[in-house]
């Protein structure tokens, strides 16, 4: 296949944002643009000039890596540019300023975040430091971490859940915010190919009694299956959709601490945990990562921001709830709402660790491990993930929530 619409490269950046009058964002002097491309889905460029720059994202009618082969709606970017446009009212702090959507080539021009880092790689890096011997760099404060991300979770769904709108706002958000073609993604790759013999799946080959045990697994079949229908039914917020440590950034901006949350690409009215969930699964592999090798003390810290993160966004839904539009929603309904969403969450955690194991996107948080301790470390994710998957029902305290223990019971 081929696009129906001009496809950015570098070279075509500057003139793109003058012909959109948007070159007014970059500074004086001669602009430098960068090919930042490092996912799986989009083009990325940063583009400056003069100490001053923007980024701008593209999306390809198809998945970047694989190619017109893949095809995949670039719609999505839609998608994202309907989230940060929420995001923008709710937790500005916490997203870059969007400055235009071009829905016709498929373009958001947005914040230069390049100051910041992509936290995955900085929890990467925080355990090769740890094996040197060394002090892990830029690794950020845990607790600020998880609060900021809790809080996002808890602005956006408040926002846009029935206790907010009324059913007529909220059915025209559901219908304008459909993303089947990435919704099928998540369904396929998070919540069908790792549960069976699927060419997308890889794994380490020590691993392979492990994955065999669970395609055989008919119970935890059931139980993914039970996810699956709440992914495909539960449409009760706006969520991000794919909230794992590549989409956040994190860093200092003006002597403090900055923490932003991006790519919400996948963006669709679904399950509240299922942001919870990835966020988790995804924090708790890099304290698993962490623990793997020998840094008890940062696992430690890293595991304390899942916790932080649940009370940050139980904060925001409890002193917003007397808010509520739909006041027929009787007050003592907030505490079960809470503890359905922290069970479903305790669900999508495991749904997501799998993959980052055993599916088709692994996380660099195990895969650089050095030999000898990373295919323990997956082990030991792979089968706390299939716990949180079968035992998500049973998570009804803020005490359940996922952490890979040291030894396997
Ligand atoms: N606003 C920004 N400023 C600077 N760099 C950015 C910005 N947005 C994205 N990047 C860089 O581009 C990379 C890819 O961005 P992003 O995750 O949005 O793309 P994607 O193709 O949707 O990725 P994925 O396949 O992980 O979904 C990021 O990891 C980051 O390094
Ligand atoms: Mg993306």
């Amino acid at each position: 296949m081929t696009a129906t619409y001009p496809l950015l490269e570098a070279g075509d950046v500057v003139d793109y944002l003058r012909r959109c009058g948007l070159d007014r964002l970059l500074g004086d002097g001669r602009a430098e643009v960068r090919d930042v491309t490092g996912g799986n889905m989009n083009r990325v460029f940063v583009a400056r000039a003069g100490g001053r720059g923007v980024a701008v994202k593209q999306a390809p009618p198809w998945v970047q890596v694989a190619g017109p082969d893949w095809p995949a709606s670039p719609d999505r970017i839609a998608a994202e540019a309907r989230a940060y446009g929420y995001l923008a009212g709710l937790v500005p702090d916490i997203v870059p300023v969007v400055h235009a959507f071009d829905a016709s080539s498929y373009v958001l021009v947005m914040e230069d975040l390049s100051d910041l880092r992509v936290l995955r790689d900085v929890l990467v890096e925080g355990v090769g430091a740890a094996a040197a011997g060394t002090a892990a760099p830029g690794e950020p404060d845990a607790v600020g971490l998880g609060e900021a991300v809790g809080r996002f979770v808890g602005e956006l769904t408040f926002a846009t859940s029935d206790l907010t709108m009324t059913a007529a706002e909220r059915a025209a958000l559901t219908a304008a915010a459909v993303n089947p073609d990435l919704c099928q993604l998540t369904l396929d790759v998070l919540l069908d190919e790792p549960y069976r013999p699927h060419e997308h799946n890889r794994f380490d080959p020590a691993l392979r009694a492990d994955v065999e045990a669970m395609y055989a697994d008919d119970a935890l079949k059931v139980a993914v299956s039970e996810l699956r229908s709440v992914f495909r039914s539960r449409a009760e917020a706006l969520i991000h959709g794919d909230l794992h440590t590549g989409s956040v950034m994190v860093g200092r901006r003006d002597g403090a601490a900055a923490v932003k949350v991006f790519d919400p690409e996948f963006s669709f009215v679904g399950p509240i945990g299922f942001d919870l969930g990835l966020w988790w699964a995804n924090l708790a592999i890099a304290a698993a990562a962490a623990r793997a090798s020998g840094r008890t003390d940062l696992a430690d810290a890293r595991q304390a921001a899942v916790r932080a993160s649940w009370d940050a966004f139980e904060r925001v839904w409890r002193s917003r709830w007397p808010s509520r539009v739909d006041t027929a929603f009787a007050d003592g309904y907030l505490d079960s709402w809470l503890a359905r969403i922290r069970r479903e969450a305790v669900g999508f955690a495991g749904i997501e660790a799998v993959r980052r194991v055993a599916g088709y996107s692994h996380a660099a948080d195990l895969t650089t491990l050095p030999d000898d301790v990373r295919v323990p470390a997956q082990r030991r994710v792979l089968r706390a993930a299939v716990r949180w998957i079968t035992e998500h029902a049973a998570a009804t305290s803020a005490a359940d929530l996922p952490n890979v223990p040291t030894e396997e019971p």
